[in-house]
């Protein structure tokens, strides 16, 4: 009896140990920081409006809110950032399998990326549910890879490929996923405006509460103050 209070004593100081030396964390943070910018890339994100949408490839919300989401960056243009995370649900479906072609096809090309982004949209049920249920692993991302294909070109279907075998695009998967956890975020998608969660309306998103919310911000002229007061309503 005593012994075996003395391990769970040992066991329990063993764990705060590995947790003060991050044992297990060794890639925390990573080397650059998470997510993938909308566009050319305003470099100076911090002069923009940054939005930071938290996407799930495989989730039909997240598919839903990019159209409008994409006007909105087209209408403001420079002015407006966007920092696309990605957080692989463990409830989809090869949410990571997709996520991670997501990073593999970015280190590749990131003008591709976002094509990318939109063919899984526009392919997400060939994605998950019965129609992958008798699916093994190896044979869906052989899909996966090839959906790839069709937006990045069929001369990089090896390099694809081989980047499922490569566990820096495993860990940039996982730290997209972590990186999201730690920002508390828990479904998609979910939005951030400089830094502060966009409050669930409970509908969508669409591109007429996009320019409400950003209109002020960026000091969009002929605008009643009371229309200010109404956007920041989205965040007080
Ligand atoms: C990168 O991707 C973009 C968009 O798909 C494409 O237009 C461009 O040709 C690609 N560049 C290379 C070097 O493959
Ligand atoms: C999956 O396999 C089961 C059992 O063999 C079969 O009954 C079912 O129709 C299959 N589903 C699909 C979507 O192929
Ligand atoms: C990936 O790794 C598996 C198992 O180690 C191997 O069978 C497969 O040939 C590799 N694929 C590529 C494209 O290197």
């Amino acid at each position: 009896m005593k012994m075996l209070r003395t391990t769970i004593l040992q066991f329990a100081a063993l764990q705060v140990l590995f947790i003060l030396l991050g044992v297990g964390a060794d890639y925390i943070p990573p080397s650059r920081f998470d997510g993938f910018v909308y566009g050319k890339g305003n470099l100076n994100l911090l002069d923009t409006v940054l939005i930071e949408a938290f996407y799930d490839p495989v989730c039909p919300d997240s598919r839903d809110s990019w159209p409008p989401l994409k006007q909105a960056l087209h209408h403001y243009a420079s002015r407006v950032s966007l920092l696309l995370h990605l957080l692989p649900l463990p409830y989809h479906d090869n949410a990571f399998v997709t996520s991670r072609a997501l990073h593999i096809v970015n280190n590749l090309n990131a003008s591709a990326t976002f094509p990318l982004l939109e063919w899984f949209f526009r392919y997400q049920e060939n994605f998950y549910g019965a129609q992958t249920r008798n699916l093994s692993r190896a044979s869906i991302i052989e899909e996966v890879v090839k959906s790839a294909t069709q937006v990045v070109g069929s001369s990089y279907y090896k390099t694809i490929k081989n980047g499922f075998n490569d566990t820096t695009t495993d860990i940039q998967t996982r730290v997209s996923f972590k990186y999201a956890a730690s920002r508390g975020v828990y479904g998609t998608p979910f939005f951030y405006v400089n830094g502060f969660l966009l409050p669930d309306t409970g509908a969508a998103v669409d591109y007429k509460t996009w320019r409400k919310v950003i209109d002020p911000l960026v000091g969009a002229k002929n605008k009643k103050s009371i229309q200010n007061e109404e956007s920041l309503h989205f965040f007080l």
